[in-house]
């Protein structure tokens, strides 16, 4: 028995498509690639995929530049291999969720290039955010904004005008007061939903609507971090009340179409703003960047478990688990360096004595454990299953994230987690493709490949395997948990079907009870060892 409907406690596999698999031995991964793949997705045991944008784009910024929605992009196919995908896709019992993003759209989208052509105070303009420049002669942004990517959030164009972009300067923000802007999204929707979609990972979903008449934000410090996401309540750009109301037409609109669901990626400030997007006509899903923030350590990760169930909880909604995706540091990293260093602030440039990567890779098998036996729906980001790192050793001058650059790099970026999946021990590019891979893999990736690591008991991807079936059969009939005492540097809970999850973030073992269903590492004599968790029965 699972929780109606699907999405409440679906597994969802995300594909960052350009490093999955390549089709055509461009060096690029494609659709091509993705599809010859779903049987080991099938075999895997997830319910969908999130695909991350596919859509035609300069890739500028791996693809949130979106020139045309309506369109694939010639490097990952085209619109008919994307729609037999998607209906393959379902012949595995694989729903497929595609990526929506609205807050801008790419400086190559026909609307901007006829708002540039059109010029000052032409309705072409107004879809977008364009303004005159402050100071005498406006040769200074309109106000204070900043850009999550770094410097101002305003660029000039050659008329004088300038216009707004709170990611990179080829992402200029749609103007969400518009009709045209609000219906185009509808239509959007409806396009894939009609082609098989069963929904969508909507981005920057906290953006959106800005302030009328632009008020500074006053505030000098106010470098807003995305991935830091300390916000405050009342901002003249994110997490603004009036989005709101575009979110419950989306949701009128999904509405229409039996099964469909959305998921949000909302920085807020805090849970309770984060339920907000849950309420019964809103978001289905909102992903739990606390849970994916907190560090190894017991007690912070009941609190942020505890929260999280209670917040969205008080709207009726289900919480959604997620510990690591294409914008942050992998966990397998994260969980390898002391609790009070910020993984990417120690990317840069960080002490590399620091990274103990055997203690990251055995806590990221715990945590696995922890993240499928949560009530709810979970989110993987590919190459998790694998145990993959970061590559934190990429040379600057592959770097592809505008981060590094807006940033004048003092930010190394995300291409660290998007390297290409291994899939094979030899062969170009370990078996992502015939013909290299768009960002180098460092040395050994074979080893962590699909290929090694299929067959061995031992191995992380076998864990997950084993994990995912065993979750299907008795984590996925109901939403209750109920903590159990255990040792403070522990977590101990049962979920509705009796299955009992311990995960030991501490130093010493901790004795266990039960049939033991399934473990991270060995368990010996009955002793749970440190930095492992185990079902039991
Ligand atoms: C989201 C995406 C990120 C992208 C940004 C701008 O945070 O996950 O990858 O850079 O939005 O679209």
């Amino acid at each position: 028995m699972r929780v109606e409907p699907w999405w409440r406690t679906a597994a969802v596999y995300q594909v960052y498509i350009r490093s999955f698999k390549d089709g055509n031995g461009d060096g690029t991964g494609d659709i091509a690639g993705l599809r010859s793949k779903l049987p080991y997705l099938r075999d895997l045991g997830v319910d969908a995929v999130w695909i991350n944008p596919w859509y035609t784009s300069p890739l500028l910024d791996g693809g949130y530049d979106v020139a045309d929605y309506r369109n694939i992009d010639p490097r990952f196919g085209d619109v008919d291999q994307a729609v037999e995908f998607i209906a393959e896709a379902a012949k595995h019992g694989i729903r497929v969720l595609v990526d929506l993003v609205p807050n801008h759209t790419s400086w190559e989208h026909a609307w901007f290039r006829a708002a540039l052509e059109a010029g000052p105070g032409s309705p072409e303009r107004e879809r977008y955010h364009f303004l005159p420049g402050s100071g005498p002669d406006g040769s200074e942004p309109p106000n204070d904004w900043r850009a999550v990517f770094g410097g101002s959030a305003w660029e000039r164009v050659p008329d004088g005008e300038w216009y707004l972009h709170l990611f990179d300067i080829s992402q200029p923000d749609l103007n969400w007061e518009h009709p045209e802007v609000r219906e185009e999204f509808d239509s959007i929707l409806r396009f894939w939903l009609d082609r098989g979609a069963s929904g969508f990972r909507v981005d920057v979903a906290h953006s959106l609507v800005k302030a009328p008449g632009y008020p500074d934000t006053g505030d000098e410090e106010n470098e807003e971090n995305l991935l830091t996401g300390t916000l405050f309540s009342r901002h003249p750009y994110w997490d603004r009340p009036e989005l709101h109301e575009i979110v419950r037409r989306w949701r009128a609109t999904l509405g229409e179409y039996p099964d469909a669901m959305m998921v949000a990626e909302a920085w807020v400030s805090d849970l309770e703003r984060l339920a907000n997007y849950l309420r019964p006509d809103e978001y289905h899903q909102a992903f739990d960047f606390d849970f994916l923030q907190a560090p190894w350590d017991a007690e912070k990760m009941r609190i942020a478990i505890d929260e999280s169930m209670d917040a969205v909880g008080s709207v009726g909604s289900i919480p959604t688990w997620v510990l690591s995706n294409h914008d942050v540091v992998r966990h397998a990293t994260r969980y390898g360096l002391p609790n009070e260093v910020e993984a990417k602030v120690w990317l840069l440039d960080g002490d590399r004595s620091l990274l103990d990567p055997v203690l990251g890779e055995r806590r990221a098998r715990a945590a696995a454990l922890l993240l499928l036996a949560l009530p709810g729906s979970v989110y993987m980001y590919q190459g998790e299953e694998l145990g993959l790192p970061e590559v934190t050793e990429l040379p600057v001058d592959v770097l592809e994230d505008p981060v590094w650059v807006r940033s004048g790099h003092t930010e190394k970026g995300r291409d660290g987690c998007r390297v290409p999946i291994p899939w094979t021990v030899e062969g170009d590019s370990a078996g992502f493709g015939d013909g290299g891979s768009w960002l180098p893999q460092p040395a050994g990736w074979g080893a962590r490949s699909v290929e090694a690591q299929t067959g061995r008991a031992d191995s992380i991807l076998q864990l997950y395997r084993s994990a995912l079936r065993l979750r299907r059969e008795h984590l996925t009939s109901d939403l209750e948990i109920e903590w159990l005492d255990s040792p403070k540097t522990s977590l101990a809970f049962r979920r509705g079907s009796g299955l009992r999850c311990i995960v030991n973030f501490g130093p010493d073992p901790i004795p266990v009870e039960g049939e033991v269903l399934l473990s991270s590492v060995e368990l010996s004599a009955g002793f749970l060892p440190p930095d492992a968790a185990a079902w039991l029965r």
